[in-house]
């Protein structure tokens, strides 16, 4: 089976699982975001008119549920992390110079740079308004910290944009900010407000940190392999922005000096017509491989934060949804 109908699959286990708590996520999302300015919900009915994998709300309910009961305090923090993901990537899309998003315009192609930045400042705003409606401030604060590292992360990733000497280390360090760590949160707030122990807080934590890690460098592999009938999404941006990901870098580090030199030359002055050529230096080295062994061998590690947790329908399925962050197709 490809790997694009084993994840569709494993979505619709989880979807049948959740069924009615997800719906009741999206209508807590719809209602918050709902505006007085016509133009503004037309921004939103575009940008919801296809979802994505909502995979952070399900990761708040899974890590609820794998640890005792979710309640409506649990929707209300799917929507605020499904919010605040949106948000992150109506920017991102302008940063990519992107033009497609879950199949359709990004919000800066269909209209514009200011209706994009505008319209992720308003996914923000409401992110923390709807997080400040539940009784404690414990997930505004939580939620609000997850957003500050993201944001740096983001922001290390633009100021890194063109270091072709970026190593593991700092490539690891940006997208556990700009990706793992609201994965982090998800799982934590999750877990908190069913109820869960420190300890057991933490386990979720860190199954929500290696997930995400692991959940970019599958992106960052599918940005060279993917293609976009699939994906849904803009391709080969990483390399046009010059972004080094760890494809990129297991490449340089590893090529031969000729080989290297081209890729050099390459990512210098990254061009469209440059693009064929970079990837098929990355496909003929063991950079794609490289970089899959390292998303599961943080799918091990994700797995591993979850062996004290009792055996449970939502427990299985966090197991399984690893697997398919770490290699998908879409
Ligand atoms: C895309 O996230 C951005 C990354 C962190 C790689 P998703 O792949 O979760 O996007 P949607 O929500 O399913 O569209
Ligand atoms: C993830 O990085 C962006 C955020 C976490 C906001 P990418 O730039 O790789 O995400 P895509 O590929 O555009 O979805
Ligand atoms: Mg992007
Ligand atoms: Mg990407």
């Amino acid at each position: 089976m490809s790997s694009n109908t084993t994840g569709r699959i494993l979505l619709e286990r989880v979807h049948e699982l959740l069924g009615d708590e997800l719906a009741e996520a999206d209508r807590v999302f719809q209602k918050e975001l709902q505006a007085s300015h016509r133009y503004v919900n037309d921004v939103l009915g575009h940008v919801s008119r296809m979802q994505g994998k909502r995979l952070r709300p399900m990761l708040v309910f899974l890590a609820g549920k794998a640890v005792g009961e979710t309640t409506e305090v649990h929707h209300v923090l799917a929507a605020v992390v499904e919010m605040i993901h949106t948000a992150t990537l109506v920017h991102d899309d302008v940063l990519d110079e992107a033009d497609t998003r879950r199949h359709v315009a990004t919000v800066n192609g269909r209209w514009n740079v200011e209706t994009s930045v505008l319209f992720g400042d308003y996914l923000f705003t409401h992110a923390f308004h709807l997080a400040a409606t539940l009784e404690t401030t414990d997930a505004c604060r939580l939620i609000g910290r997850a957003t500050n590292v993201v944001c740096e992360g983001e922001m290390a990733q633009v100021h890194e944009r063109g270091n072709l000497e970026l190593d593991e280390a700092g490539y690891l360090a940006i997208i556990e900010g700009k990706t793992a760590e609201l994965c982090a949160v998800s799982c934590h707030l999750g877990a908190r407000y069913a109820g869960a122990d420190e300890e057991t807080v933490a386990a979720l934590d860190r199954y929500g940190r290696n997930l995400g890690i692991a959940f970019q460098i599958a992106d960052d592999v599918l940005d060279v392999t993917g293609t976009e009938n699939q994906v849904g999404k803009t391709l080969g941006r990483d390399f046009l922005e010059q972004k080094m990901t760890l494809p990129a870098i297991r490449l340089l580090e590893t090529a031969d000096d000729a080989t290297r030199r081209e890729a050099l030359t390459l990512l210098a002055e990254p061009t469209p017509e440059g693009w064929p050529r970079m990837h098929e230096l990355l496909e003929a080295s063991d950079a794609i491989d490289f970089a899959t062994t390292r998303a599961r061998e943080y799918a091990t590690a994700a797995r591993a934060a979850l062996v004290d947790l009792p055996d449970s329908p939502a427990r299985r399925l966090l197991d399984d949804v690893v697997d398919f962050a770490a290699v998908r197709s879409y």
